[in-house]
């Protein structure tokens, strides 16, 4: 059996020295204001997680046409920036790293949550058959139009606009949330992509966005500060491809070709019976040259068996970081875990938020 203290050797990702790779995976907790700015709950709670060897943040949109959901954060005005950079500045107050993870939901939205009552976009004029979260309780995804030549350039400038604004409130670096059927992953995969333009149809079409917004937040930050995830099973918000393996294969190769940061890939999102990330993944994984980022359904002791195995170089938590602000410390020690209360996910205020406790000390 892997050695747990394996999780406790640093780890250089592109620029920055991680002191652990016990991650904390981006974790949407729908409890900012409504103009997308955070509160200063947040800075306390992403301050109590400063001990993980880096934060991705929760998911935070790059545009008003990004938001898919009730009360999430954004980086796109400066009173979003300067919010955020309050939680940064704690967040290294505290001793620790924190990414932005920049997101635009495309179809998996709701007019009711969109500027003006617009319909949200995506790569195709395709609905997703699955719901989001309104002010009015969980409603169906509305009907999205396509994308055309224009929106594309908007949304890649939208994309330079939020990297800016994240340099500006002072995050380390840049996740690319391009996973769980998003907008980026919506043109990736050819269960939504039908487009026949520059962006449809081969691989290296579907692929073109994601390269063109790597391109766009390259202005502020380089690529040594800059990760992507991805979720090549295609678990959730009703995402598929034809052929999964032989379109992330190249998306790996093209993303390896870039010397990212990282690649942050969605193993195995939400199993709650141990982890079953199937062969796939494990092949694919041969595909990425640099630094691999695992995620899904860990604990200490498979995290540490996939680090030793060479099958990631870190690994990122999720449900685990939300109970245990002092997650590493409880895997460094083998003490025993809070249990996690789901109610309090998403929505709410402090409860379930900031007030799970830290070991004694
Ligand atoms: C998530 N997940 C997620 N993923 C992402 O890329 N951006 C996000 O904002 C969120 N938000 C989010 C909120 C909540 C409450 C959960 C439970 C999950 C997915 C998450 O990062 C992770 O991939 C899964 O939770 C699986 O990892 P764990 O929890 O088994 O370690």
């Amino acid at each position: 059996m892997a050695n747990p203290q394996i999780l406790f050797e640093p780890l250089l990702v592109g620029d920055i020295s991680l002191p652990n790779r016990v991650l904390m995976a981006p974790l949407t907790r729908n409890r900012a204001n409504g103009d997308g700015t955070v509160k200063e709950m947040h800075q306390t709670y992403y301050r109590q997680r400063a001990s993980a060897g880096l934060i991705v943040s929760e998911a935070t949109q790059i545009s008003e046409m990004g938001k898919g959901y009730l009360d999430t954060p954004g980086i796109h005005t400066e009173a979003q920036a300067e919010t955020w950079r309050k939680v940064v500045e704690a967040v290294h107050a505290g001793g620790g790293r924190i990414f932005c993870q920049l997101w635009h939901v495309g179809r998996i939205s709701h007019v009711s949550l969109l500027p003006d009552g617009r319909d949200p976009v995506s790569s195709s004029a395709i609905r997703a058959n699955t719901q989001t979260f309104t002010a009015d309780g969980f409603e169906n995804c509305s009907p999205p139009v396509a994308l055309d030549d224009e929106g594309i350039a908007q949304t890649i400038a939208d994309y330079t606009n939020a990297a800016r604004m994240a340099e500006q409130a002072g995050f380390d670096g840049i996740e690319v949330h391009a996973a769980n059927g998003y907008l980026l992953d919506q043109f990736l995969q050819d269960g939504v992509n039908t487009r026949e333009d520059g962006y449809g149809g081969s691989i290296g079409n579907r692929m073109r966005l994601l390269e063109e917004v790597l391109g766009a937040i390259a202005d502020f930050y380089p690529t040594g500060r800059t990760g992507v995830r991805l979720s090549p099973r295609g678990q959730a918000n009703d995402i598929a491809d034809s052929d999964p393996e032989t379109l992330f294969g190249a998306v790996y190769e093209m993303l390896s070709d870039k010397s990212l940061a990282y690649l942050h890939v969605v193993e195995d999102f939400g199993s709650d019976g141990g982890r079953n990330p199937g062969d796939m993944i494990g092949r694919l994984r041969r595909k990425y040259d640099g630094v691999y980022i695992a995620n899904g359904a860990f604990d200490a002791k498979s995290a540490a068996t996939a680090i030793a195995d060479g099958n990631a170089d870190a690994v990122a938590f999720g449900r685990p970081f939300i109970s245990n602000p002092d997650l590493p410390e409880r895997y460094r020690t083998g003490a025993p875990l809070n249990p996690q209360d789901k109610d309090t996910f998403y929505g709410g205020d402090e409860k379930g938020y900031t007030d799970y406790p830290f070991l004694d000390r």
